[in-house]
């Protein structure tokens, strides 16, 4: 029996779908635990690719439970359109009656947050979930089990709408929401999603008291979590293990794995500091090669080289105990691959730990070491043969890290996976 918690290690995308879809094979349970549809995670199975939002990557597999944890924010509206989407059979899945609902003026806000910030602006996938987050912090949120029951949906609305819409009036946002109208909506979502609705941290660690193995699928990554991101250019949950046992309902001494799913290169989407972006023609290969184009919001993503600095922090929240590295293929045939080892600091001294503070930060400059780029040829995935060089590079981030490397992805499809 194994609980595994899958976190993105760098700023999201890193492949979390995938690692995710493929190690549900030999799962039981499948549990999305934070985050909520700003998420999108893609699998691809037999050639056909499938983008998740809300729903757990365990979707695809009939096997599979698939739960929606208390942590997850939950648009019905994107759940109901993504549950159409698939066709064919599916998991079973069970929504957390404590996971909060992103209402349609969580999503309207988020807009109306993003313009009045102007050039400062954090860049958000404008679906709402901070100004959901924000709602459950202030205690004026609507969670799924309050759905089941028209009192407690009035009670809850009376709360929440007028200030709400005392926000949109702030920032020049008009709307003609009502309780009334909001209350039919509910009613709505419900009649559709009740059956989907049940204490789910009972569910999850029910599964784990019989044996059954059970993986937590991170959404975005380490570096945009709300305390050890890149604050304010971040997220508003907290994609770490904690976060996970939290966001599942489960008990943090459970977990008894966690893979850290970083890419062989980095990406990132909106704003923030990156300090070994690409901003050059190398930036412009990798991002066409490895289309690098947001799954949710279709926006290009910043490139740049793997940075070992970051992922320190990130382990030391975290607590890896294996590395899942994807899209080597990508830096296939490339003349020279960079890791970044250290930053140095503006009077000259290296700085092996990421800094809080965003103006130090971008003093900073980072220091490379440099790989020869593998032969494309040289990788024979159905024998689990990698190039010598790829090795290499994967064996310095290994010790550099002194984290073992459990998994090496080769290509979008679940069979283009070496168990390492
Ligand atoms: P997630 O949010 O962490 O699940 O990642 P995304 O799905 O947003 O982005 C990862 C993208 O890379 C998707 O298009 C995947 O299909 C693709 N992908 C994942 N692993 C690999 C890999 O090893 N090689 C290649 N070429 N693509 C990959
Ligand atoms: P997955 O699970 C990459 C980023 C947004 C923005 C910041 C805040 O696919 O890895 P938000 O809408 O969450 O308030 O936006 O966080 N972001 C992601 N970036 N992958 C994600 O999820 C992300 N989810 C949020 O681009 O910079
Ligand atoms: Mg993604």
């Amino acid at each position: 029996m194994t609980v595994t918690s899958i976190i993105g290690a760098q700023w999201g995308d890193e492949g979390k779908g995938k690692i995710t879809d493929f190690l549900a094979d030999k799962s039981k349970v499948v549990v999305r635990s934070q985050g909520g549809n700003n998420a999108g995670h893609t699998i691809v199975v037999d050639g056909k690719k499938h983008k998740l939002h809300l729903l757990p990557s365990g979707i695809l597999r009939t096997d599979i439970i698939n739960v929606i944890g208390n942590g997850v924010v939950v648009n019905p509206v994107v759940l109901l359109k993504e549950l159409a989407n698939l066709d064919g059979e599916r998991g079973q899945l069970f929504i957390s009656d404590r996971a909060h609902v992103v209402m349609p003026y969580h999503k309207m806000l988020d807009g109306g947050e993003e313009s009045s910030k102007g050039e400062s602006m954090i860049g958000t996938t404008g679906n709402g979930i901070g100004p959901c987050y924000s709602d459950k912090a202030s205690r004026i949120g609507i969670r799924m089990g309050d759905l089941l029951d028209d009192d407690v949906i009035i009670e809850r609305l009376e709360k929440a709408l007028p200030r709400n819409q005392a926000l949109l009036n702030h920032y020049g946002i008009k709307d003609d929401l009502t309780i009334n109208g909001l209350l039919e909506t509910c009613k709505a979502w419900r009649k559709e999603l009740g059956g989907f609705i049940t204490d789910t941290s009972l569910l999850v660690n029910q599964h784990i008291d019989i044996g059954a193995s059970v993986l937590l699928e991170g959404a975005q990554g380490v570096h945009i979590d709300i305390e050890y991101g890149t604050y304010p250019f971040v997220t508003s949950s907290s994609p770490t293990t904690a976060g996970a046992a939290l966001g599942s309902g489960i008990a943090p001494s459970k977990i008894s794995d966690v893979v850290g799913v970083t890419k062989a290169y980095l990406t990132r989407v909106g704003s923030g500091p990156f300090p070994t972006e690409l901003e050059d023609e190398v930036g412009e290969i990798i991002r066409e090669k490895g289309q690098e184009f947001g799954t949710t919001t279709g926006r290009p993503r910043r490139c740049g080289w793997l940075d070992l600095v970051m992922l320190e922090l990130s382990n030391r929240i975290c607590g890896f105990t294996s590395l899942a590295i994807t899209k080597l293929d990508i830096l296939s045939d490339m003349d020279e691959i960079k890791v970044c080892v250290a930053y140095k600091g503006e009077d000259g001294t290296d700085i092996n730990h990421f800094p809080s503070s965003l103006s130090y930060l971008g003093k900073c400059t980072p220091v490379y070491k440099s790989f020869a780029g593998w032969p494309s040829e040289d990788i024979d995935i159905s024998n689990g043969i990698i190039p010598k060089k790829m090795k290499n590079f994967l064996d310095f981030v290994s010790e550099s890290l002194n984290i073992p490397i459990s998994i090496v992805s080769l290509g979008p499809g679940r069979d283009e996976t070496i168990i390492f």
